[in-house]
């Protein structure tokens, strides 16, 4: 065959037009490593790039997709072997780069990294970008000093990709989680993911023109930004972490200095595309300790290329819960 499959974006009289696409294979020859695509995972930053955000992807006809787990075709680096299982996310995949939403991609040597023995290709995407950017979290949150007998930890959005990984692995670690969602609905699948308690998002929000409150927890993971970072930063105990990666909420802060010069609290900011490959390695070693898939299989929902449309649609109306896996092969 000399073509592959790829569901691609493609700008037409200034509209963003998405379908499955037949590329020619000759294309893959101009980068180092051939990978063959098992599986790829939905980010909220392919939805930007489904729809045309130009802060995420500046030229088009394109490919999104920022997260692939696969096998090696072919590498003219000869870091790798034909077929070793591998994964590749962040750097520039599926925002200025061709992605993970195709049958094949070819990348740089130096994004591909050897997969996790104890996953299987299908696991390290239920991972994917969400998984190691809660784990990117939690890893400040201990570097910090952070530790269980502090008290609880909000996760934020907690039924969103990075919010279940959150929930999961803050609770193997012996945290008490408390899982901030607008969908009181799921609070039964939280509690079983590990969640102590189930808040709603009023109960977190604290009035604007407070600049501090009493304290209510020791730290969060936040993946919303705007007022609820803000209402996190406000109520946490002193020298408490507050990791931050998402801004599904805002991208404004509205806060003074005082909770970080009163009470000293950090703020942890987190950026898991630009993630240096020697902290990846160490990202992943922590996620190999920590994550189970098993326990957050619930939230996973598995899809073909031909139903990407449909999940990018409820991921841009924050509709959905958990996490989209694409299986591509
Ligand atoms: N910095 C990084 O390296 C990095 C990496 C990955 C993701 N991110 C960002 O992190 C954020 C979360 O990513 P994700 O993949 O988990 O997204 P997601 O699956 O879309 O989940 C986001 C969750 O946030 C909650 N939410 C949505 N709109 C909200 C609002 N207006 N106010 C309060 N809560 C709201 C919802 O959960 P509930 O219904 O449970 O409240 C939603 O499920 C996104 O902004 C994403 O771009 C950043």
């Amino acid at each position: 065959m000399k073509t592959f499959r790829a569901y691609r974006t493609e700008e037409i009289n200034g509209e963003f037009v998405n379908s499955i696409k037949n590329i020619d294979k000759s294309t893959l020859e101009s980068d180092e490593v051939i990978i063959k695509v098992a599986y790829s995972g939905i980010n909220y930053k392919d939805y930007l790039s489904s729809i045309g955000n130009k802060g995420i992807t500046r030229n088009y006809p394109h490919t999104p997709g920022v997260d692939v787990s696969g096998c090696v075709v072919s590498d003219k680096t000869n870091t790798f072997n034909v077929g070793d299982e591998v994964v590749v996310m962040g750097n520039d995949l599926g925002m200025n780069h061709d992605g993970g939403f195709a049958e094949y991609i070819s990348v740089p040597s130096a994004w591909v990294l050897a997969k996790v023995g104890r996953f299987t290709l299908q696991e390290t995407m239920q991972i994917g970008t969400s998984g190691f950017t809660a784990a990117l979290g939690i890893k400040k949150m201990l570097q910090s000093g952070l530790k269980p007998s502090d008290g609880a930890i909000v996760v934020s959005g907690a039924t969103g990709g990075v919010g279940v990984w959150g929930v999961q692995m803050l609770s193997k670690l012996g945290f008490e989680v408390w899982a901030m969602t607008g969908k009181a609905e799921a609070a039964t699948m939280l509690e079983a993911l590990g969640a102590k308690r189930v808040l709603g998002r009023d109960e977190v929000l604290a009035p604007l023109e407070k600049p501090l409150l009493r304290p209510k927890w020791a730290g969060a993971l936040d993946t919303v930004g705007g007022v609820t970072l803000a209402s996190l930063l406000k109520q946490t105990s002193k020298s408490g972490s507050v990791a931050t990666c998402g801004n599904v909420g805002g991208m404004d802060l509205p806060i003074t200095v005082l909770p970080f010069i009163l009470n000293g609290i950090n703020l942890l900011g987190i950026n898991a595309a630009d993630t240096p490959m020697e902290i990846r390695k160490e990202v992943w070693a922590l996620l190999g300790e920590i994550a189970e898939p098993s326990k957050v299989a619930g939230f996973c929902n598995e899809i073909s290329l031909e139903q990407v449309d449909d999940a990018l649609s409820q991921m841009g109306k924050s509709g959905h819960i958990g996490r989209f896996t694409i299986k591509v092969e």
